[in-house]
């Protein structure tokens, strides 16, 4: 114990830093005159306060072990595999955390975030979230935007606050698959509305409507995932008209809106009295900090507070503060422009790479959707390039409701480490192409 005490000091004291190496078990047995297994002891137990971490044949170092050992579920790679399978921003390209944090814990009253919050945020958290959703040509008052834990958490607030159990909520028929496990949970019926190269198509979005008589639609018009398309201004037009002529609800999720700069007005603008726009951060600025802004109508503020408080009475403060800073300083949009310039260059070389089977997706989008020739289908296609070290994802995770998938598959660009790597991945799945199209198991 006074070992791992005498290691506390000297951290906080100075005279130990961050990646010191400390002496082996017997110098310090040694130097000290005491058993190594003492040694061993105390230093387990600086271990088991986070002061220090062994690392095996290397020896033991000051300060705990690095977060992205435990943190990375979603980059972890398997040995050999360049993951394209997920929809994530590049990596490298983030905000600086520890400085954020360094300043954050110099500011009179830091210690106001350990506190509760009103369960639709603090009010300045509320401001830079109205300011945050202005970049994505959303005009709202502080009061009508709430913090939510992230674009899913988002997601649910608003399905809880306004929908039931059984009813139907129509979406593009391939659609984020978080939201099929969201209609799972809360008991919605999802179905899907045919979209072209244009988005969502005005026509049948109509005979769907008149069919099922749905109250909901939750749409991804701008960078649509997994498509990559963007809605037109005329079609967004046609589709605000025939929500207003049917009362319908507008759930329009931009989590990737940020990547185009010239993208037509959200529905948020179209019929903001009908609309739910989702204003994420996980793209743009970093996916762990679990932040997203709702921009409800005013009339449904109320519910949609009731409904944060219901699912985690209030977003983490803290982060939502570090969101809040970043998006003041400027620093989310440094972040979020080199993600849209890393995005460009990515889908250049997805083009070289692959032509005009992927000429559907918006050139600055982070993913692609790959129209697949004969005689590959979606699912036979991703695993014939698993097998070949690139992972990627099938058009069937996307279908919405039981509607039949095309012949596609989505890559996420963003998950390539480096361009090079990603030129490795193009061209094995170039060359996978060219093969036979996999072979189906023997049915009897
Ligand atoms: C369209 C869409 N909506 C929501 C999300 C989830 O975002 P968040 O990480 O903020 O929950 C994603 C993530 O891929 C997405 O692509």
């Amino acid at each position: 114990m006074a070992l791992a005490d005498a290691l506390a000091a000297d951290i906080a004291g100075g005279r130990l830093a961050a990646g010191d190496r400390l002496p082996t078990h017997r110098a310090l047995a040694d130097a000290l005159g005491i058993a190594i297994g003492t040694v061993t002891r105390g230093y387990a137990e600086a271990e088991r306060r986070g002061l220090v971490r062994g690392e095996v044949g290397r020896g033991t170092f000051v300060g705990p072990a690095p977060l992205g050992a435990a943190a990375a579920a979603h980059g972890e790679r398997a040995s050999g595999v360049i993951d394209l399978s997920l929809n994530v921003p590049v990596a490298g390209i983030a905000p600086d955390l520890a400085g954020a944090l360094r300043a954050l814990a110099k500011r009179a009253g830091v210690d106001d975030l350990l506190r509760y919050q009103p369960h639709a945020g603090a009010t300045r958290h509320r401001a830079a979230g109205a300011a945050w959703a202005a970049r994505y040509g959303v005009e709202a008052a502080p009061e009508q935007v709430l913090v939510c834990a992230g674009a899913q958490h988002a997601m649910l607030t608003i399905f809880a606050a306004r929908a039931k159990p059984g009813d139907r909520v129509l979406t593009e028929d391939l659609t984020y698959p978080g939201m099929k496990a969201l209609a799972g949970l809360l008991h919605l019926s999802l179905e899907g509305v045919a979209m072209d190269a244009e988005g969502l198509r005005p026509d049948a979005l109509a005979d769907a409507l008149a069919r099922s008589g749905a109250r909901f639609l939750y749409c991804m018009p701008t960078i649509h995932n997994p498509t990559g398309t963007v809605l037109t201004a005329a079609r967004r037009r046609a589709i605000s008209a025939l929500a207003r002529a049917h009362d319908l609800t507008i759930i329009e999720d931009d989590a990737h809106r940020f990547l185009v700069s010239d993208a037509p007005p959200p529905f948020a603008r179209l019929a903001p009295e009908r609309t739910y726009h989702i204003a994420g951060t996980s793209k743009a600025i970093a996916g762990g900090l679990r932040v997203a802004f709702v921009t409800a109508p005013r009339h449904a503020v109320e519910q949609v507070e009731r409904s944060i408080w219901a699912t985690t009475w209030m977003a983490a403060p803290l982060t939502a503060e570090i969101a809040a800073t970043w998006i003041e300083d400027g620093t989310a949009d440094r972040v979020a422009a080199a993600q849209r310039r890393e995005a460009a260059a990515r889908q250049a070389l997805a083009r070289t790479a692959l032509g005009d089977l992927v000429a559907g997706t918006h050139p600055q989008a982070l993913h692609l959707w790959l129209e697949l020739p004969e005689p590959w289908r979606g699912e036979t296609f991703a695993r014939a390039a698993r097998e070949r070290g690139v992972a990627i994802a099938p058009a069937e995770v996307f279908a919405a409701g039981r509607g039949a998938a095309p012949h596609a598959v989505r890559l996420g660009l963003g998950g390539a480490r480096d361009r090079p790597e990603l030129e490795r991945a193009l061209a094995v799945v170039r060359d996978t192409l060219a093969g036979h199209g996999g072979a189906s198991p023997a049915v009897l």
